[in-house]
């Protein structure tokens, strides 16, 4: 399943954002890179001793606290600090899968990837390339959104960044480990949300909705690990 989240910032946290990153120094992209995906990797990123680092985070983090679709899409049980990437030049990332366990930065223990997501910030006109491909289940999906959106998909997928021919790409990404790993259940229960958020708009509470509405908590109950 993957989600295109629209304006999960407002204008002036974009531009609060963007401040932010055109102040600060940038790092080799493969300080978070695994093994294989080192290889493959050529960009930027925001290292964790950036002076920035931190309110950027908070923006995104409170971004994501109050955004329902991405709640319901994600069902997010813990999200590993958001990072930033840089692409110009020709920067590109290879084909790979993230890696499944991350330590996370401040060592305490490790997080499973199960979601990821990417938070556009630079507007699609002001570069060429950088799409975001992912393998999907049903093909191969070419994303670049506008600055403010972010498209959520399975961690389990072959994904690339492509060259950055002019301009540069500045987005920000993270992993989620959700209540619900695998990623079917979660599309399933994401779609009967939406389902009962539209039943319950056309026609108020009924019978019908509370009983769905209680189907769907006992589900997620079901798979939920806390
Ligand atoms: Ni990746």
């Amino acid at each position: 399943m993957l989600i295109h989240a629209r304006n999960v910032l407002s204008p002036a946290e974009l531009q609060r954002i963007r401040a932010l990153l055109d102040a600060a120094d940038w790092a080799d992209g493969r300080i978070t890179a695994g093994t294989q995906s080192a290889q493959v990797k050529r960009n930027q990123q925001l290292p964790e001793t950036a002076a920035q680092i931190g309110e950027a985070r908070a923006i995104v983090r409170a971004a994501l606290a109050r955004n329902a679709q991405f709640f319901s899409a994600a069902l997010p049980r813990e999200i590993y600090p958001p990072l930033f990437n840089r692409y110009e030049g020709g920067q590109h990332f290879g084909n790979h899968v993230d890696n499944a366990v991350r330590l996370l930065p401040d060592g305490s223990r490790h997080l499973r990837t199960d979601v990821s997501a990417t938070l556009f910030l630079t507007e699609p006109g002001s570069y060429d390339g950088g799409e975001l491909v992912i393998d999907d289940t049903y093909g191969e999906q070419r994303v670049k959104f506008a600055a403010g959106d972010m498209v959520v998909y399975p961690s389990t997928s072959l994904h690339r960044v492509e060259p950055v021919t002019r301009g540069a790409r500045v987005s920000c990404f993270m992993w989620i480990q959700s209540m619900v790993r695998e990623d079917a259940k979660r599309a399933l229960l994401h779609e009967m949300d939406l389902a009962i958020a539209t039943l319950r708009a056309e026609h108020g509470d009924t019978e019908a909705v509370i009983s769905l509405t209680g189907n769907y908590h006992n589900l997620l109950r079901m798979w939920a690990e806390l």
